[in-house]
């Protein structure tokens, strides 16, 4: 596996594959590699010849209260797990590579509506900072095909809709999510967690799937589903920001007749913000 830092780098290397006439898929990561990244990245094997893996922490999507300085960086460790994992090019910009005019100042990328809700609606600006770096490194890479996780459901959502509005011709793939076997979903995030509140966090998990028993039943009275599940959280000690029934396809109200369906909540416990997801399919 290569590593490199450069625009210029990745370019080169990619083109050189294209001229071969090999397949390349793309996996855009923060770093800080676990077992969900690794599922991204068979993925990616799957669907490509040569696959290119970025580690970039990209500032323009944290919040000036988030977690920017102190995201966990592992650089060494995640070279040596892609590696194994049989990628063929790692691309670790720095931040001036990537916003060589500041990430204040530089030009960005809006979905509209779809950003703004949702986990958009608690963390303003969020959206905007993932499709605008997803979009300068797909320029970047120019890959045939990219892979992200559906435990972000709403970024791979949003991500599909860019990629249709801007006529990009990369196909977009879903990688179910990966869960530790009490069903928290895996997550970077997951170390700020304390030992008391790694204990409760497969509660959530918990949450969505009786919410998912509630659909999958025939029960349409949503609003008593959310309720129930957004309370259930706060009783076990979340705070919750939203416990939601939506359309899987463009996450607007869930309607009856909607064939499938996706549960989402974001929960706040401790020093940690857990997003998760649970997709149902009805008929
Ligand atoms: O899901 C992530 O890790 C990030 O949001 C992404 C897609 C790499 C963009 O920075």
């Amino acid at each position: 596996m290569d590593t490199v830092t450069t625009i210029a780098a990745v370019r080169a290397q990619v083109q050189r594959w294209r001229s071969e006439g090999l397949r390349v898929a793309f996996v855009p990561t923060m770093g800080n590699l676990h077992e969900g990244h690794m599922s991204l990245i068979e993925a990616a094997r799957r669907h490509g010849e040569r696959f290119v893996a970025s580690i970039f922490v990209n500032p323009m999507q944290f919040g000036p209260n988030e977690d920017f300085a102190h995201y966990p960086r592992t650089p060494r460790e995640d070279e040596r797990m892609l590696a194994q994992a049989g990628c063929s090019l790692m691309f670790m910009p720095d931040v001036t590579e990537i916003y060589p005019n500041g990430a204040e100042r530089a030009t960005r990328i809006e979905v509209p509506g779809l950003s703004r809700i949702l986990d958009g609606e608690f963390r303003p600006g969020f959206f905007e900072g993932v499709s605008t770096v997803v979009a300068k490194l797909f320029h970047i890479v120019e890959p045939d095909v990219a892979v992200f996780g559906e435990k972000d459901f709403q970024q791979l959502t949003i991500i599909r809709r860019m990629v249709a509005d801007l006529c990009m011709p990369i196909e977009i793939v879903g990688a179910p999510t990966v869960r530790d076997a009490d069903g928290l979903a895996m997550s970077s995030r997951n170390q700020y967690l304390t030992a008391a509140e790694r204990a409760l966090a497969p509660r959530i998990y918990q949450a969505l799937q009786a919410a998912a028993a509630r659909l999958k039943a025939g029960d349409v009275d949503f609003a008593s589903i959310e309720r129930g599940g957004f309370e259930k959280l706060g009783s076990a000690g979340f705070q919750p920001d939203y416990f939601c029934v939506r359309k899987a396809d463009d996450l607007a109200a869930a309607t009856a007749a909607a064939p499938e369906l996706v549960i989402l909540t974001a929960a706040r416990i401790g020093k940690a913000r857990l997003i998760d997801n649970v997709q149902v399919r009805r008929g």
